[in-house]
C-alpha cells in the first residue's frame, strides 16, 4: 500500500507518495492551466467541462500554441493510449472521457495506442499473447467511451509493428541511452526491448504527419505519469522536421484505499469496469474515507471530505451538479451526512456508471474492426 509518507515517485511505471502537483509542474517543466487558457477553451466549447472547472486536468504544454493554430483554421490530431495489462479501471477512463470531450469540441482526428509491447517487455512473467489479449479486451472499453468511430483509430502495437517501426527508427536513432537513462531510471539491467520503447510510444505523435505529407500538430491528453516519454518525443521533434507534441496533463483519480493513485496493483481499492453491481458496492463499503471512528464523533465533530475517495469520485466524475457537490461537502464537513449514507449514494451511481459503459462494451464487439488501424 503506497503511503502518503513515502517520497514522491512519479513515472509512466510507479506511482508512489503523497503527490504535490504544483513540484511537478517545476520538475517536469510544465506549464500550470491558467484562466486563459481555460476561457478559450470554454469559448470552444460553450461551458467548461467538470474535469476542467474542478482542476482534474492541472498542466500542460504548448495548449495555447494549438488553439492559436485551431482559431487560425488549422487542424491538429488528438493522441492518447492504454498499456493493456489488465482490464481497465475507472482511473483510466478519466483521461479518455476528457479526450472525447476534446474530441467533440474540435472534431479531431483520433490516435489511440494500445502498447501490448511495453506490457510484454515490462512485466517479467507475460507472455507476449497476454497483453495482446489484454489490448483487444480494453479497446472494447476505448470504444464504449464514445469516440467517433469515423476519426477514431486503434493502433495495436505489436499488429501495426510494420507501420510504427519505419518511424520508430528514425527517432530511435536521435535518442541517447542516457537521455532515456535519465528520463525513465533504466539501468544496465533493463531489457534492450523496454529502452527502445519511448521511440515507440513515441511513433503515434508524428503518425499523421508521416501517413498524409503535412505537418499536422498533435495534442496528448494523459495524467501526468506519461509525461517522461513526451519530454524525450519533444527533445526528437525538430531535428526530425515535425511539431513538438503539445499535452494537456491530469491528476490521478486516488484509489479506494488511504493515498495513493488508482491501481490495478492493488484490486481490492480499484473499480473495474467489468466489475459486477455487488463487486462495486463491496470494494466502495470497504472503503477508506474522511469520517470519524464513530458515528457520535462524527456528528459532532463532522468528516474530511479533502481526504475522502468517496467524495472525490463524485468531485471528479459521477456529481456533475456543483450546488449539490457543495451541499455534499457541506453536509460532510458539518457531520449530517454519515459515511456509510455517502458510500451507499455513491454505489449507486457507480452501479448505474458501469450497467451504462458495459451495455456499450458489449455492442463494441460489433465495430470494434471498424476502429482497427491498419497497416498499409
Ligand atoms: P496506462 O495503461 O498506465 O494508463 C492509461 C491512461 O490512464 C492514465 N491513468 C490515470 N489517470 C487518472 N487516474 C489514474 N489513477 C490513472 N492511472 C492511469 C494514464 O496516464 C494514461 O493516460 N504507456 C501508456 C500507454 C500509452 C499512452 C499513450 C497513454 C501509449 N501511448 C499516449 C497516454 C497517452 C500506459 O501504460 O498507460
Amino acid at each position: 500500500m503506497p503511503s502518503n509518507e513515502e517520497e514522491m515517485v512519479v513515472t509512466p511505471w510507479t506511482v508512489s507518495g503523497k503527490i504535490d502537483y504544483s513540484r511537478l509542474i517545476e520538475e517536469f517543466g510544465t506549464q500550470p492551466l491558467t484562466d486563459d487558457i481555460l476561457k478559450r477553451i470554454e469559448k470552444h466549447a460553450g461551458q467548461l467541462h467538470l474535469q476542467l472547472r474542478r482542476g482534474l486536468f492541472f498542466s500542460h504544454r504548448d495548449l495555447d500554441w494549438i488553439l492559436d493554430l485551431y482559431e487560425a483554421d488549422r487542424r491538429f490530431v488528438l493522441y492518447t493510449g492504454r498499456g493493456p495489462s489488465g482490464p481497465v479501471h475507472i482511473g483510466h477512463l478519466v483521461p479518455w472521457i476528457f479526450t472525447k470531450h476534446l474530441q467533440d469540441i474540435f472534431g479531431s482526428k483520433l490516435y489511440f495506442q494500445m502498447t501490448d509491447d511495453e506490457k510484454f517487455l515490462i512485466h517479467p512473467e507475460f507472455n507476449l499473447e497476454t497483453p495482446t489479449r489484454f489490448a483487444y479486451d480494453n479497446a472494447l472499453d476505448v470504444i464504449a467511451a464514445g469516440f467517433d468511430p469515423a476519426k477514431t483509430k486503434i493502433i495495436m502495437d505489436v499488429e501495426s509493428a510494420g507501420t510504427l517501426y519505419k518511424i520508430a527508427v528514425k527517432i530511435a536513432k536521435r535518442i541517447t541511452f542516457s537521455t532515456v537513462k535519465a528520463s525513465f531510471g533504466f539501468t544496465d539491467s533493463s531489457n534492450i526491448g523496454i529502452i527502445f520503447f519511448p521511440a515507440i510510444q513515441a511513433v503515434p505523435c508524428f503518425l499523421e504527419t508521416e501517413l498524409t505529407g503535412e505537418n499536422v500538430p498533435c495534442l496528448i491528453p494523459a495524467a501526468i505519469d506519461q509525461d517522461p516519454y513526451w519530454r524525450v518525443a519533444r527533445d526528437v521533434a525538430p531535428k526530425l522536421g515535425y511539431f513538438k507534441p503539445a499535452q494537456i496533463h491530469c491528476k490521478f483519480l486516488p484509489g479506494l484505499g488511504k493515498g495513493g493513485k488508482m491501481s490495478a496493483s492493488l484490486p481490492e481499492t480499484c473499480i473495474f469496469t467489468t466489475d459486477t453491481p455487488e463487486d462495486a458496492e463491496k470494494k466502495i463499503k470497504n472503503a477508506f474515507t474522511g469520517g470519524k471512528p464513530t458515528v457520535e464523533e462524527q456528528r459532532r465533530l463532522g468528516a474530511d471530505p479533502t481526504i475522502c475517495p468517496i467524495y472525490y469520485y463524485e468531485y471528479y466524475l459521477f456529481e456533475e451538479d456543483d450546488k449539490k457537490l457543495k451541499e455534499t461537502f457541506d453536509k460532510c464537513k458539518s457531520g449530517c451526512l454519515l459515511c456509510g449514507e455517502h458510500k451507499a449514494k455513491l454505489a449507486e451511481k457507480v452501479q448505474r456508471f458501469l450497467k451504462d459503459h458495459q451495455k456499450k462494451r458489449e455492442k463494441a464487439k460489433n465495430v470494434l474492426d471498424e476502429f482497427l488501424y491498419k497497416s498499409n
